[in-house]
């Protein structure tokens, strides 16, 4: 295979790229939390402020030619004529060295030519909405170098919907122009349609250089028939100084450097936003100048960046690993708690593939903070209360939100969203071991969807849930599909409204299994004692129809008949139905031999399909039931990624370690390249992809739809709380490893309720699975009462020291 166009570097956790024109971009986010940008290993990105759709600072060319462009870009250009970048994008002029790297929060670009030197450092500045470009150049040549410097962005019409489709009309409402006294370039985007017109930002560029010259005008700044590849006023020297007051904006300055030889010369370029620019204009005006300001002392840059570095070494450090699988450890310890923030934050709605119009999906939004609630439990919380807020009083949930944007949402009514939150809230208790935040009373969502009716404690909400599952029984006594369950695309099988989920079956059990516990401890035995009633019926149930011989099925059309049956030619078996069986733990006879099927039928060494065969695509008949997917993607015989975190948390439950751990190592983008190359995966070596081709599909091993995809959060649930098995529960911090027999074992570090916990776990006998001594600060625990580290035995003032051996 040809030599990998990247490698990692473990130690600063960053990915460090020399070969720039992969086959899609490797994108790295920035973000303090309400000012976004994303950018890739070449420079092309994009930044919007609170939302991608309502407020897009910068454009991006979904899905057209040159992929990857515009972004935010620096030319140099040397006395010659000579124009490149520290970016590979957007000149792709030869230079000596190039390098990139991506690491959590910032992106770092050097690149070297003829003696000099330029580093590139993007990141977002913590205490301003504010993108930081900070160049450093050297000069290395043996003589004086004198070279003009631009920076570049292409602004957007803050609406990205309205501007595809109307910004032809639109364009008149933009206004870019260079104030004198700021030095900065402002831009305003002033339609009277914006929905949060009040709150419309006054961006800005600005710089710590002087600005020789600017232009405010992407056409003149690029000139006609040509592009940010090979802009003419860069060609020239010197940009035209051109306002403007509608049209295509851009923010382009120039500064002039002049370097000794052996010199060095540092400063910066300033992105950033202000709040208000139509409400009231000359404060944001005021505010934009206070930021600038602020910015251009001397030290500040350093400490914004500081304190980017110290929020991430916060939260990376809530669970830190040693492992004998340096691969493993490298995903568990940087990369996948870094892609989970990105889904915390951005759903499903942005990445390089997603075009930032999905909002927040419902049931996506409850599972990607199950990856926060260990981490950031407040954030957590306040995901949660807001999903309840969109629950409606008969106890189900919207399917997708804008909160940003407030648009109504989407209520299609799925047999599933509602039962997530019940997950989330279980996840936060289990953390914090606090749960009056199931007290606090939220409004449930009006039938208008637009206001809100009466309200309930979150408590509450969760029972409204359980009485909609309730409600909405099938013939079998097992839940209506409804629109669809998790897997949008099985709807087709319950169309008619009598088609029953096996899934939802087995996810209302385990939701009602940890409503039961949550009930205990607050005291409320008689709705233990319901929800005990409520499991037993579901119980029977599946064990009258869900077994169908060798594996479980997935559920019943909407003519009773089995849904993934061996007699089935297409989607015979589906990976959910195993999985969760073991999860909800009922069937225990069939478990081993389903997860048995799912691994000789499924497992393609390469992650597991969700469902085989795929059903042939359009315009086969049968591709209806897959609402027409080709085969071998997603839903119709693909690898579903997020899918395989459930078969690893089934595996590492049954014990089975080694292969628990040959699924999730197997599916790690960076083991999948190694197999089939960059070419073929197409995507990012350090983030999950939501799915890959499967192998009825000649592109199998081609990841789709990357970053944004509940497998981050999912995996890394499953990696720390079922193979590492490191979980928190409403007892305490269970340590129940499952990993590979070979292993002699492996340590962490974990803050769990406010104390540092430092784990060692030995495995002398080489087990996959059992803990027989467990020893807290030397204090050997009672083995019958499991391996609990509870909250009375932790150290609040020092480190508690956990000593786990296995056998
Ligand atoms: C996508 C959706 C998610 C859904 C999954 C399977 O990832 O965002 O909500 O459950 O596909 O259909």
């Amino acid at each position: 295979m040809n030599k990998l166009p990247y490698h990692f570097c473990d130690l600063q956790r960053e990915i460090r790229f020399d070969r720039f024109d992969l086959p899609a971009p490797w994108i790295n986010y920035l973000s303090n939390g309400r000012m976004h940008a994303f950018v890739s290993q070449a420079g092309g990105g994009m930044s919007w402020w609170l939302s991608p759709m309502m407020f897009r600072l910068t454009r991006y060319r979904f899905y057209n030619m040159p992929i990857d462009s515009p972004g935010f870009y620096v030319y140099i250009r040397t006395e010659d004529g000579t124009v490149w970048s520290p970016t590979f994008r957007p000149c792709e002029t030869p230079v000596d060295f190039r390098e990139a790297s991506h690491a959590p929060g910032y992106s770092v670009f050097t690149a070297k030519k003829r003696g000099l030197t330029a580093v590139m450092k993007l990141f977002m500045a913590q205490d301003y909405d504010t993108l930081v470009w900070e160049l450093k150049l050297t000069n290395e040549s043996g003589e004086e170098i004198s070279c003009d410097v631009f920076a570049y962005v292409e602004l957007s019409q803050f609406l990205a919907r309205e501007e595809t489709t109307l910004g032809y009309y639109l364009k008149w409402n933009t206004r870019a122009v260079f104030d004198e006294e700021l030095q900065a370039i402002t831009y305003a985007y002033t339609a009277w349609m914006h929905p949060r017109k009040d709150e419309s930002p006054l961006v800005t560029l600005g710089s710590d250089v002087k600005i020789e010259s600017y232009c405010c005008n992407r056409d003149v700044f690029c000139g006609n028939y040509r592009d940010e590849r090979n802009p003419v006023e860069v060609q020239n020297g010197r940009l035209s100084d051109t306002n403007l007051q509608g049209g295509e904006p851009c923010g382009a300055l120039h500064t002039h450097v002049r370097l000794q030889s052996g010199a060095e010369e540092q400063f910066h370029f300033f992105l950033g936003v202000t709040k208000g620019a139509l409400s009231d204009y000359d404060k944001a005006m005021a505010e934009a100048q206070e930021t600038l300001t602020a910015l251009r002392k001397s030290g500040a840059v350093e400490l914004q960046f500081a304190k980017l570095q110290v929020w991430w070494k916060e939260h990376l450090s809530v669970l830190q690993c040693e492992l004998p699988d340096s691969e493993a450890e490298r995903m568990l310890n940087t990369w996948n708690p870094l892609q989970s923030v990105q889904t915390a934050r951005y759903s499903r709605a942005i990445s390089s593939d997603a075009s930032g119009v999905r909002g927040i999906g419902f049931r996506d939004t409850a599972q990607d903070m199950l990856a926060q609630a260990y981490r950031k439990p407040k954030w957590a919380t306040e995901m949660l209360w807001y999903l309840a807020s969109q629950q409606l009083e008969d106890g189900h949930a919207i399917h997708a939100a804008w909160p940003e944007e407030k648009r109504p949402p989407q209520d299609i009514t799925r047999s599933d969203d509602h039962i997530w939150m019940v997950y989330l809230a279980y996840a936060i208790a289990a953390e914090t071991g606090d749960l009056t935040f199931l007290d606090k009373e939220i409004p449930f969502l009006g039938t208008d969807l637009v206001t809100s009716a009466g309200s309930a404690t979150l408590w509450e909400h969760l029972l409204r849930g359980v009485d909609f599952t309730e409600k909405h029984l099938g013939a079998h006594n097992l839940p209506l599909i409804l629109f669809s369950d998790w897997n949008d695309h099985l709807g087709p099988f319950g169309r008619r409204g009598k088609g029953e989920s096996i899934m939802v079956s087995q996810q209302h059990i385990v939701a009602l299994r940890q409503l039961s516990e949550m009930a205990e401890l607050r005291g409320d035995h008689t709705a233990a004692g319901s929800f005990s009633k409520l499991i037993e019926k579901q119980e029977k149930a599946l064990r009258q129809y869900a077994w169908d011989g060798k594996w479980f099925l997935r559920g019943l059309d909407d003519d009773a008949q089995p849904i993934g049956t061996h007699t089935q030619e297409h989607a015979r078996i589906w990976l959910n139905a195993q999985s969760w069986m073991v999860i909800a733990d009922v069937c225990k006879e069939h478990q081993m031999e389903a997860m048995d099927s799912a691994a000789r039928e499924l497992d393609t060494g390469m992650g597991l399909l969700l469902n085989t065969p795929g059903y042939p695509g359009w315009p086969s008949k049968e591709s209806a039931m897959v609402n027409g997917l080709p085969a071998g993607y997603s839903e119709n015989g693909g690898v579903f990624c997020q899918a395989n975190c459930w078969a690893i948390m089934a595996e590492a439950l049954l014990g089975r370690g080694d292969r628990a751990w040959r699924y999730y190592k197997q599916i790690m983008p960076n083991e999948v390249i190694q197999k089939v190359g960059v070419e073929r995966y197409h995507a990012e070596a350090y983030a999950y992809c939501s799915t890959m081709l499967g192998k009825d599909n000649e592109k199998f091993g081609w990841g789709c739809v990357s970053q944004v995809t509940g497998t981050a959060a999912w995996m890394d649930v499953v990696a720390t709380q079922y193979l590492l098995g490191i979980r928190p529960t409403l007892k305490g911090l269970i340590i129940d490893p499952t990993i590979p027999a070979e292993w002699d074992g492996f340590t962490a570090e974990r803050i769990y309720r406010g104390c540092k916990i430092k784990i060692q776990v030995e495995n002398p006998d080489h087990i996959q699975h059992g803990v027989k001594e467990l020893i807290v600060n030397g204090k050997a625990m009672d083995p019958l009462k499991g391996s609990i580290v509870t909250e009375d035995s932790l150290i609040h003032d020092s480190e508690t020291q956990v000593k786990v051996i296995m056998g």
